[in-house]
């Protein structure tokens, strides 16, 4: 089979644990080599899931290797390999021993989806400069440091997704440096479209509500808010974020670049 990435947009009747939004979508991406971070995360491991599904080598980097370990165990069978590379996003050292380690095993890059990202609740008016800080190092400077020193290593047609958010729109109320940093991101999608293209196409994609360990506290405090302010009336599943990754990565997204792809029920309309 070549080396493509495509979809297939084939749905199976067959639903998964989490349920009927997250049916199977199958792609293509045999001998595409991929880069996810926070791959121990609620959206990482359905990430690590679906292009291990779809013939992917894979190197999975987060902070713990205990997480990764778990996430690995959980694993459906695939043909590519995994690696498993401790990362700290906080850490530039720790971006670029995670991409030698994967040009070493892999011979390079094909696909970068830094999903890494932090999302702590605070008021400005309470917030440290350390705080601030922090989440910026980790979601926007973590991302930059990690796709500088990917490039020379990225293959043809390679394809970067980031994670930006809602909060990087619209604001957020408690999570001001979140927002900050996910703004950022969608400038960096943009930013990065233009300077690399055409070999390297780049966009992200712009989740809302979706249910994972992150957003835990926010479903309590303003989830019925929220899903009031959703057309689709509910969160979103991690799969169904990690289905908009697979396709911007894919062949199928071959004239798409610069994009930063709502997934979020259409709660971004709102308001
Ligand atoms: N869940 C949502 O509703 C939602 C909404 C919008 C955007 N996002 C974005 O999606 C991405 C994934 O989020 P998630 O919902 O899976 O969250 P999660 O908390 O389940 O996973 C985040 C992962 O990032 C890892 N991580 C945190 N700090 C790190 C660091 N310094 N270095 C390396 N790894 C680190 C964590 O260990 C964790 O495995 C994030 O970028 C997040 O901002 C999520």
């Amino acid at each position: 089979m070549p080396a493509s990435a495509q979809a297939h947009g084939r749905r199976t009747a067959q639903g998964d644990s989490s349920g009927e939004n997250s049916r199977e979508v199958t792609f293509d991406f045999t001998g595409r080599r991929v880069i996810i971070t926070g791959a121990a995360g609620g959206i990482g491991r359905e990430l690590a899931k679906l292009f291990r599904q779809a013939g992917a080598d894979l190197a999975l980097a987060d902070l713990s290797v205990d997480a990764l370990d778990a996430a690995v165990s959980a694993l459906p069978q695939g043909s590519g390999t995994v690696l498993t590379v401790p990362y700290n996003g906080a850490d530039p050292e720790s971006a670029q021993h995670l991409v030698d380690v994967v040009t070493e095993r892999f011979g390079g890059i094909d696909v970068l989806v830094p999903a890494a990202g932090i999302y702590p609740r605070r008021a400005v008016a309470e917030m440290s400069d350390e705080e601030w800080r922090q989440v910026m190092s980790i979601n926007l400077d973590g991302v930059f440091t990690l796709v500088r020193r990917a490039l020379p290593s990225l293959g043809d047609r390679a394809a970067i997704v980031l994670f930006a958010s809602v909060a990087g729109h619209r604001g957020s109320r408690l999570h001001a440096h979140y927002a900050a940093s996910k703004a950022g991101i969608i400038a960096l999608t943009r930013s990065l479209a233009l300077e690399l293209g055409p070999e390297v196409r780049v966009n992200a994609v712009s989740p809302g509500t979706i249910m994972t360990p992150m957003v835990g506290d926010l479903v309590k405090d303003r989830g019925e808010a929220m899903l009031r302010d959703t057309p689709l009336r509910r969160n979103g599943e991690p799969m169904e974020v990690a289905r908009a990754v697979a396709f911007l990565a894919s062949d199928a997204a071959s004239f798409i670049t610069g994009e930063t792809l709502h997934v979020n029920g259409g709660l971004f309309m709102a308001g």
